[in-house]
């Protein structure tokens, strides 16, 4: 299949193009689209056979659930029900932009969409290109990560076309994701609300407005085989270069002095960059310093990629302290390292 390029820096000089993309979408197709989390893969959400091909193109379990991508909160009405105040109130904070609500989900939306669940997840992108093509196409666009399923999610151009090149109809370049995680999920159909998966939206945030929230097992440790995840996609190793990875959590100079005693030659260290002086006969690759999460997060994806190219016979990572963003910066990490973590302590 060839894949077309759109390369789209300005919405109003490229409005054509983004009306092209959308007439792909709307005529079934697949195109992957830049948002400020993550690249994702989008096709017409209401339309089962549009939404297999994205499953196809990831090589994505059936089971795993997509998230509907609209244009802003008076869409909500059209596809979900028994629609809570609280998610008016998130929406109003925090939309357009990196949160993703769990809500019961209208028949209109296609069971393959939602893996058979009753309930869908709602996000509305901030990033300008992919708000107008939702606009301009007139409908949800589903869209998961833009990566071949288990690799590290896709933040850049780049990313995607070497994962989805001749797998889909268009690839939409709009430049780097500014915040280069995937969205928050919080799940409104249950009481407290739960926190599915940590992002760019706090768990803190989150509390300031909705009180108590529960913050599901799955976002520090691996299920038990015989526990069924609340967001399907969290069973899945995730996030994963091919080498395996340690995360190591403390304070980050013994975190980098742990490294140092165990890391070898074709080792990747993934470090803060002040400590990247200590690597130099390793291979590390720093992604921002101990106090710049919003760095970290941008960085990540890229970063563990990087580590595929290099070639590296296993992987060290520093981790930040589980709070505010770094939740989700260690969420990724100790996804990526399937629970492989080495915990220092506060020693
Ligand atoms: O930032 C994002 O959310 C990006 C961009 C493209 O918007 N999308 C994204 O999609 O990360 P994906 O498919 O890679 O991750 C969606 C996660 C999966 O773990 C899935 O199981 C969960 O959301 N999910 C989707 N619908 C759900 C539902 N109804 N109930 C529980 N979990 C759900
Ligand atoms: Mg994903």
């Amino acid at each position: 299949m060839d894949t077309r390029i759109f390369r789209i820096r300005n919405i109003k000089d490229d409005f054509g193009q983004i009306k092209a993309a959308a007439a792909i979408i709307k005529r079934g197709g697949t195109v992957a689209i830049p948002t400020e989390t993550v690249y994702g893969l989008g096709a017409n959400g209401l339309d089962s056979e549009a939404v297999k091909k994205i499953f196809e193109a990831k090589g994505r379990p059936s089971d795993n659930p997509l998230i509907l991508h609209v244009a802003d909160d008076t869409w909500l009405e059209t596809y979900c029900e028994d629609i809570p105040e609280a998610a008016f109130q998130l929406t109003k904070l925090f939309w357009p932009g990196p949160l993703t609500i769990i809500l019961k989900k209208k028949d209109i939306i296609p069971d393959l969409t939602t893996a058979g669940l009753d309930t869908v997840g709602v996000r509305c992108p901030k990033q300008p290109i992919t708000n107008a093509l939702i606009r301009a196409a007139g409908l949800p666009i589903a869209a998961p990560s833009a990566n071949i399923s288990g690799r590290p999610s896709t933040t850049s151009f780049e990313h995607v076309f070497r994962d989805m090149s001749g797998r889909i109809d268009a690839i939409i370049d709009g430049g780097d994701s500014e915040l280069g995680l995937e969205s928050t999920i919080i799940d409104l159909t249950v009481s407290p609300p739960r926190l599915l998966r940590p992002g760019g939206v706090t768990a803190e945030q989150l509390i300031s407005v909705l009180g108590e929230i529960e913050i599901d097992e799955a976002v520090f440790s691996r299920l038990p085989e015989d526990i069924k995840p609340k967001a399907p996609g969290m069973q899945y190793r995730h996030y994963a270069p091919q080498a395996g990875i340690t995360v190591v959590c403390g304070d980050p100079m013994h975190t980098a002095q742990y490294i140092k005693r165990h890391a070898k030659e074709r080792s990747g260290v993934l470090c803060f960059d002040e400590y990247v002086y200590m690597f130099e006969k390793c291979i590390a690759i720093p992604f921002g310093s101990s106090d710049d999460l919003r760095t970290q997060a941008e960085k990540l994806f890229d970063a563990l990629r990087g580590f595929d190219d290099a070639e590296v016979t296993e992987i060290y990572a520093q981790c930040p302290p589980e709070e505010g963003l770094g939740l989700a910066i260690a969420n990724r990490l100790k996804k990526a390292a399937g629970f492989n973590v080495v915990d220092l302590g506060s020693e």
